[in-house]
C-alpha cells in the first residue's frame, strides 16, 4: 500500500519557525500563527480560483501580508531567508518510527513545490524515510483539490495532522489517518478518518490492523 504523508505540520514542526521570527517581532508566535493561516488561505484561494504558483511564492506573499498587518518591516533578503527557513524546520521526534515501516511505500503528498520539497527533505533528513514525493506542481493545484490527492493510486492512505487535509483526502476517495498532534477536532464536514493515531510510533500497529482488515 502507498502511505502518503503531509509534510508541514505532520512530519515537520511549523512551530520551530518561531525562533527565526524572534529578531523581527516581539510576538513571534502570533506572527507565525497568522503567517501559516494566510499561507493556507492563499493556497486554498488559488485552488478555488484555478490559479497556481509555487508554494514558496505563496508562502512569501503570506509573509508580506503578515508583516504589513503586524507592522513589521522586512527587507527582500530577510523575507527570502524567512521563506527559506521552511526548508529547515525541525522534524518531530517520532518521525524516526517511519524507519520501521518497511512493508509499505512511503511518500510525501504535499502542497510544497518540487524545489522547496527537495530542499526540505534533504536538509531535515526526513527524505531518508521516503521513497518519493508528490508535489503541488505535479497537479498544478493545491490540496484540498481532489486533483492533487489523485496523484496517488486509489486505496492509498494519507497521514496528516491537518484536519482540513483529512477532509480533502477523504473527499477525494483516499483512506485517511489523522495524526492528532494538537488535540484539534475533525472538521464539521461529515469526515470520519479511517484511523486516528496520536504519534507516528502508533502508526506501525495501526497499519497492521488496517491491512489485516482489508485482506480478502
Ligand atoms: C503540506 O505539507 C501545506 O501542510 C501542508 O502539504
Amino acid at each position: 500500500m502507498i502511505v502518503a504523508f503531509d509534510i508541514y505540520g505532520t512530519l515537520l514542526d511549523v512551530a520551530s519557525l518561531t525562533r527565526a521570527l524572534s529578531p523581527y517581532t516581539d510576538r513571534p508566535s502570533e506572527f507565525l500563527t497568522l503567517w501559516r493561516a494566510k499561507q493556507l488561505e492563499y493556497a486554498f484561494m488559488y485552488a478555488a480560483m484555478g490559479k497556481y504558483e509555487p508554494f514558496s511564492s505563496i508562502t512569501r506573499r503570506a509573509l508580506m501580508y503578515t508583516a504589513r498587518r503586524m507592522g513589521v518591516t522586512l527587507t527582500g533578503n530577510e523575507a527570502d531567508m524567512l521563506v527559506e527557513a521552511w526548508t529547515m524546520l525541525e522534524p518531530y521526534p517520532d518521525v524516526e518510527a517511519l524507519g520501521a515501516i518497511r512493508e509499505h511505500r512511503l511518500v510525501a503528498l504535499t502542497n510544497g513545490d518540487r524545489d522547496m520539497v527537495d530542499r526540505t527533505l534533504g536538509r531535515t533528513g526526513v527524505g531518508r524515510y521516503l521513497d518519493g514525493a508528490y508535489t503541488s506542481d505535479m497537479a498544478g493545484t493545491f490540496k484540498p483539490s481532489p486533483r492533487i490527492y489523485r496523484l496517488v493510486e486509489e486505496g492509498s492512505l494519507l497521514v496528516s495532522s491537518n484536519p482540513w487535509d483529512i477532509a480533502g483526502a477523504h473527499h477525494a476517495g483516499l483512506r485517511t489517518c489523522y495524526l492528532d498532534r494538537h488535540g484539534l477536532p475533525m472538521e464539521e464536514l461529515d469526515v470520519r478518518p479511517t484511523m486516528v493515531v496520536r504519534s507516528l510510533y502508533e502508526l506501525h500497529d495501526a497499519l497492521r490492523t488496517l491491512t489485516r482488515g482489508s485482506a480478502p
